[in-house]
């Protein structure tokens, strides 16, 4: 039987490459070797409402990325949080067996939560509906980027704890990463990730930008002292992480680029990256623009049924497992 795998990106603020590199390549590629599931966590997009808006545009929106970016709704169930409703009722199980001090640590939780003058429970609880949403397929691959670990470790947690206590119910999930990609920095300040809910736009590249952003973006970058380009996270974060951008994008190993711009300035180096980035992104755009939302909704709509089914199950088990009343 095939391994199972499950992820999701929130669907507020704006999907960038960050997303793209870290996430959502990892479930293209592991599509064929996995039953796959990819959600839009829109109940998790609910937690932070300054972020939220326009949720329902957004949810279409990533939505048909996933397909332009290689999802195949053949091999991969793609569908919306909020249409399991197996999710939210399986956070609250799992709320009962997790610790308010380990929810405390979440690094997450700490950075979303600084300098808010009241903090909603759902920012708190953020990881016990991530657990509820892995552990309800019982996936045993979680790819994701490298600030989420946290978060699948506190899964793996949760689902041991569920099992010791009321018998043997849920896999231990895998985080899986790309050593390469896990951590994307932001273009305006290499030591903080590039992120969807950065104020400054010049943060990312976002997926639909179009070339003339995406070339106004890359030139005013950040870069590091010295004019070599280099890879050094220490010495050049900022370089390093545009080096990392150009390879993913262009497919070239960090060291022949190197090589590459051996003897070149910040100036030209920039200029070719904005060729790859803008080549790398624009049939992705025009995939895009080609999917209609009859075309996507019908796709949801397939996915919300399988996934209902799926996770439908695994609640039948849980709810015999801790005893609830079964008529
Ligand atoms: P989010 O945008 O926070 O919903 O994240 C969706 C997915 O993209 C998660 O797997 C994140 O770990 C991943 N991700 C977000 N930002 C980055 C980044 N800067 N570098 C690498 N992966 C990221
Ligand atoms: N919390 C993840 C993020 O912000 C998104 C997410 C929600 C997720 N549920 C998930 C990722 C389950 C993997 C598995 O990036």
């Amino acid at each position: 039987m095939k391994k199972r795998l499950l992820s999701g990106i929130r669907t507020s603020g704006v999907t960038h490459i960050g997303n793209v590199f870290g996430a959502i390549n990892q479930w293209v590629q592991m599509q064929n070797d996995y039953e796959s599931f990819a959600m839009l966590a829109d109940l998790h997009a609910l937690t932070t409402p300054s972020e939220a808006v326009n949720i329902e545009k957004k949810t279409l929106e990533t939505a048909k990325l996933y397909l332009a970016l290689g999802l195949n709704p053949k091999k991969t169930t793609i569908f919306v949080q909020s249409h399991v409703p197996q999710h939210a009722e399986l956070s609250w199980i799992l709320g009962t067996i997790a610790r308010l001090g380990e929810l405390e640590r979440m690094t997450q939780f700490k950075d979303k939560s600084l300098g808010q003058e009241s903090i909603n429970l759902g920012l708190f609880a953020y990881p016990v509906l991530m657990a509820a949403d892995i552990l309800a397929y019982n996936a045993d691959a979680v790819p994701v980027g490298e600030d989420q670990k946290q978060h699948v470790e506190l899964t793996r947690n949760l689902a041991e704890r569920f099992n010791s206590r009321y018998g043997q119910t849920f896999k231990i999930p895998e985080y899986i990463s790309q050593k390469s990609s896990a951590r994307i920095m932001g273009l305006d300040d290499s030591s903080k990730k590039m992120s969807k809910s950065a104020e400054n736009p010049k943060n990312y590249i976002a997926v639909l930008d179009d070339e003339t952003t995406i070339r106004e973006k890359i030139k005013s970058a950040v870069t590091d002292s010295g004019s070599e380009i280099t890879f050094s996270e220490e010495k050049k974060p900022a370089v390093s992480n545009l080096l990392t951008i150009f390879s993913l994008a262009s497919g070239k190993s960090v060291g022949d680029l190197e090589k590459e711009f051996t003897g070149h300035g910040y100036g030209q180096f920039k200029e070719v990256l904005s060729d790859a980035l803008v080549a790398y992104l624009s049939p992705i755009q025009e995939k895009y623009k080609n999917i209609s939302n009859s075309e996507i909704k019908n796709v949801l709509a397939e996915g919300a049924k399988h996934a209902q089914e799926v996770a439908g199950k695994t609640l039948g088990e849980v709810k015999k497992r801790v005893g609830l009343l079964q008529i």
